[in-house]
């Protein structure tokens, strides 16, 4: 069986590049983990992240890219995403659990990268993103 994968790929600002990507590296994520909660939770994260970078980081224009580097282990992966934006204010977020917040229809995908995986932390002020989750193993795996 595998043990670990790394992948660094440069995607330019395409949505429909978004999921094909999450797939090939889920399918990874499953081959080390054969946890299919576990890769679910990574893949929702890594989408979540790789829509904001395109949409709000590079606003959607094509030439601009969004830098996707992963490093997987049985016991972690870390994902690391970057765009060509501003970056935001990633301290001053609403949250999406709270009043009139959990009317609107958008504002969930920061929420939820950090409820699914251990640790994120955006640098180059918000036009970075950086992912860990360490993976439950299981006994006698
Ligand atoms: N890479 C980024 N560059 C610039 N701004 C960002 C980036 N990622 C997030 N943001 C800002 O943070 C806000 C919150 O992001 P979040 O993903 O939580 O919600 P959303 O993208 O607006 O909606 P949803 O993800 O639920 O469809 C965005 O509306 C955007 O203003
Ligand atoms: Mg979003």
């Amino acid at each position: 069986m595998e043990q670990q994968f790394t992948l660094e790929e440069t995607l330019a600002t395409d949505l429909s590049q978004v999921m094909p990507l999450v797939e090939r590296i889920a399918q990874k994520v499953l081959a080390l983990t054969a946890s299919a909660e576990e890769t679910f939770q990574v893949k929702l994260a890594l989408e979540e992240a790789l829509t904001n970078a395109m949409r709000h980081g590079n606003l959607l224009i094509a030439k601009q890219v969004v830098t996707v580097k992963v490093k997987a282990s049985r016991e972690r992966i870390i994902l690391d995403i970057h765009d060509q934006g501003k970056g935001f204010d990633f301290s001053n977020l609403r949250d999406p659990t709270q009043g009139e917040n959990t009317e609107r229809i958008s504002g969930r995908g920061v929420f939820l990268m950090r409820k699914l995986m251990d640790d994120i932390e955006f640098y180059d002020a918000g036009s970075g993103v950086k992912m860990v989750k360490t993976f439950r193993l299981k006994p006698g795996a």
